[in-house]
């Protein structure tokens, strides 16, 4: 063979060999493609949301799952989220105050994770922007979980299931907090609930009774519930902004007002949604009420006037409800409960 025919041949051969070679790798290196998260809202209810750089996964919401129930993310490995947002108390913590891995009480209750996807200021002050950013703060928080957050890494990165999850979730072995917070986030945001007797009988699939028919006309009524016009009627039963709906006469917590510095915002808290409620006690950001029947007493006489109030609340009479009013408002109330959540075992903790 002449020699440049020998030369063409052997960079030929060399080629081959490297391209089989490359193939090789990448058939090795190839990350994973996630399997999109499907959900279809019903007509009429919010598309469901995520953000564009942490689209929810199946791969990504079983390794938030796993994530949600594992103490290894607090300083003792002791706590876990999942202690105090507890699946059937609609992920809500049943105490009054969410208690640290230190056994130190915190200063407020755990609210309810249901239908979080479409809030995008969280807490009850409304301190975090987005789930991911949320994530990482009850971690390093140094009277829930107490931990750092390398710490936190460190210890999932020698965890060979961890690693393996990451990489099917995110194709990369290499854990960081930014994707630790990203899957806690895909997990949380597939707790729906759009699903109720209320929405069933939106659809015409099921009917409600007259008690609460009538609770219903009564929360929105302006001038006798008026609940509405802060819960508001609609797929999330609350506009999530912050009022002080009157609580204290001397506020002790100051609530939005350490975020924005504004004076209405004095004492003034996230509303919340009223969808679960019946599964959410004890209520209020300091869990102050037990039931819904000490609720209803609070807003048809206990609430105060000072000049943080929302001004809705002094439109409102005191004493404008009747035994039967407030038990028709909690009957309706009810029909907004979606006991499935509580028992969803796609929620629950992994095996
Ligand atoms: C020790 C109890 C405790 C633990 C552990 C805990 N939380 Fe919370 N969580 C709370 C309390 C209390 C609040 C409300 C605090 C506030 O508003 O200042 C809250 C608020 C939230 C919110 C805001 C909800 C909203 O409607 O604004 C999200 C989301 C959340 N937690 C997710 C998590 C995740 C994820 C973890 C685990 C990494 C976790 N929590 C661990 C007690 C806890
Ligand atoms: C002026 C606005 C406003 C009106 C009117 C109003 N609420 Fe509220 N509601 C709020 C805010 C803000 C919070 C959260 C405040 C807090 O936790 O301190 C809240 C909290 C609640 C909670 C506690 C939920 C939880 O998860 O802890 C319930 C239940 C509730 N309201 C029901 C009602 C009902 C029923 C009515 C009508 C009788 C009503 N609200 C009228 C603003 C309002």
């Amino acid at each position: 063979m002449p020699f440049m025919k020998v030369l063409f041949f052997s960079a030929l051969l060399a080629n081959v060999i490297l391209v089989v070679a490359c193939h090789d790798l990448s058939v090795q290196e190839q990350p994973p493609t996630p399997t999109p998260f499907e959900y279809q809202a019903p007509d009429g209810f919010p598309p469901f949301f995520d953000p564009d750089n942490n689209p929810t996964t199946k791969e990504g919401i079983a390794l938030g799952r796993k994530l949600f129930y594992d103490p290894i993310l607090s300083g003792n490995n002791t706590i876990a989220c999942a202690d105090c947002h507890r699946q059937e108390n609609a992920f809500t913590d049943p105490r009054q105050f969410s208690v640290g891995i230190d056994g130190i009480a915190g200063r407020r209750n755990s609210m309810s994770l249901v239908n979080i996807a479409w809030q995008h200021r969280l807490f009850w002050d409304g301190r975090a922007h987005g789930l991911e950013e949320q994530a990482l703060f009850p971690i390093k928080d140094p009277i829930e979980m107490h931990e750092n957050l390398s710490n936190a890494v460190a210890e999932l990165q020698a965890i060979p299931e961890y690693t393996e999850l990451f990489w099917l979730a995110f194709g990369t072995r290499q854990i960081d907090s930014t994707l630790l917070a990203k899957a806690l986030a895909q997990f949380e945001r597939t707790f729906i609930s759009f699903n109720s007797r209320y929405d069933r009988w939106k659809l015409g699939l099921d009917s409600l009774n007259k008690s609460e028919l009538i609770g219903m006309q009564l929360f929105m009524d302006s001038e006798k519930g008026g609940c509405a016009k802060c819960h508001s009627f609609g797929a999330l039963f609350s506009d999530f902004l912050f009022r002080n709906n009157g609580k204290d006469s001397i506020v002790t917590d100051l609530g939005r007002f350490a975020i924005s510095g504004l004076p209405q915002d004095i004492g003034a808290f996230k509303t919340p949604s009223m969808r679960n409620v019946e599964f959410t006690a004890p209520y209020m950001l300091d869990g102050r009420f037990a039931t819904l029947e000490e609720v209803l007493e609070f807003y048809n006489t206990g609430f105060k006037l000072g000049p943080n109030t929302d001004p809705f609340m002094f439109t409102l009479e005191k004493g404008r409800l009747s035994e039967k009013d407030k038990a028709d408002i909690i009957s309706f109330l009810k029909t907004l409960s979606e006991p499935e959540i509580l028992t969803n075992p796609a929620f629950s903790k992994p095996q």
